[in-house]
């Protein structure tokens, strides 16, 4: 109960009534395309004033407005730069795990503000996203030329079936918050991103099958549930033979979200190893 107390009881109550209320939704294809092209398309304006890369990457009056997030297990109202400690979270992952890569892919690109900030830190790296919506994958076209960072962004569904055999398209391939949008058939979602991957995946996604057994654990889960978030990714990431290993993060843009970083690593004896 210490994180509701923390944040309060009014917060919670006004939180757990808003989830109850909402109806819930059925996220298919249609959904997430209509979602995020109308929503990447409202940055086409930002990317037009952005002075820098850095301007680009954290977008003063949108990255920084004050909300609800979770900070080292701890619920707080602020302009908390979640994105920056995702970015941190995902380079500790592949230094540990991957640290031989050469190439690297996102899936569900997004923007592909993850990837720039990626070449800026590993310049040597060879980097692509792979994005469902057009929108955000000419916004990636045009950001990277823009600031002169050779990163290549392709349009790619991977909940579609392949045509033909799969051929690795990088060392290691990760998604962020995207396969989230997957609520059914992540097994062969997830196998498309892990066969084009040489070394193998990470993902930083919401798995509720970690969340914990707290107040906010349980409104994450119903939550989670009423906007049909992504579900069965422990049991598909085993089925692909990998070594998994799993990290809880501490810290959250959405106070009902406990996301999970997982990495999968080929050529080792599957099983679980746990906390990293
Ligand atoms: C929450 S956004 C995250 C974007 C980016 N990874 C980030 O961290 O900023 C989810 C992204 O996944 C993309 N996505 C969802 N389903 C997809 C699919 N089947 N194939 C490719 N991209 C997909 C969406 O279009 C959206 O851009």
């Amino acid at each position: 109960m210490g994180e509701v107390q923390t944040a309060g009881v009014g917060y919670f109550v006004r939180t757990a009534a808003r989830v109850l209320r909402r109806p819930r939704l059925r996220r298919d294809l249609g959904a997430v395309l209509d979602e995020y092209s109308a929503g990447w398309e409202s940055y086409r304006r930002h990317l037009e004033v952005a002075a820098s890369v850095d301007d680009w990457l954290f977008l003063r009056g949108v990255d920084d407005v004050p909300r609800y997030c979770r900070r080292d297990g701890v619920i707080e109202h602020s302009g908390f730069n979640s994105a920056r400690f995702y970015r941190e979270a995902l380079l500790a992952a592949m230094v540990r795990h991957f640290p031989a890569a050469t190439s690297v892919a996102e899936f569900g690109s997004g923007l592909g503000r993850n990837l720039l900030h990626l070449k800026r830190v590993l310049p040597e790296l060879s980097l692509s996203g792979f994005e469902l919506c057009e929108a955000g994958v000419e916004i990636g076209q045009r950001s990277a030329a823009k600031f002169g960072l050779d990163v290549a962004f392709t349009q790619f569904d991977f909940s579609q079936e392949s045509k033909g055999p799969i051929e690795p398209v990088c060392d290691v391939a990760f998604t962020m918050f995207a396969l989230e949008q997957v609520p059914r058939g992540i097994s062969g979602a997830l196998s498309r991103i892990y066969q084009r991957a040489r070394l193998g995946t990470i993902h930083i996604e919401p798995v509720t099958e970690n969340y914990p057994w707290t107040p906010l654990g349980l409104l994450g889960r119903i939550d989670h549930w009423k906007v049909d978030y992504l579900s069965g990714f422990p049991m598909a990431a085993l089925q692909l033979g990998a070594h998994v290993h799993h990290q809880q993060l501490a810290s959250s843009h959405n106070p009902l979200m406990f996301p999970s970083v997982y990495v999968l690593e080929r050529g080792q004896v599957p099983h679980v190893v746990g906390e990293t």
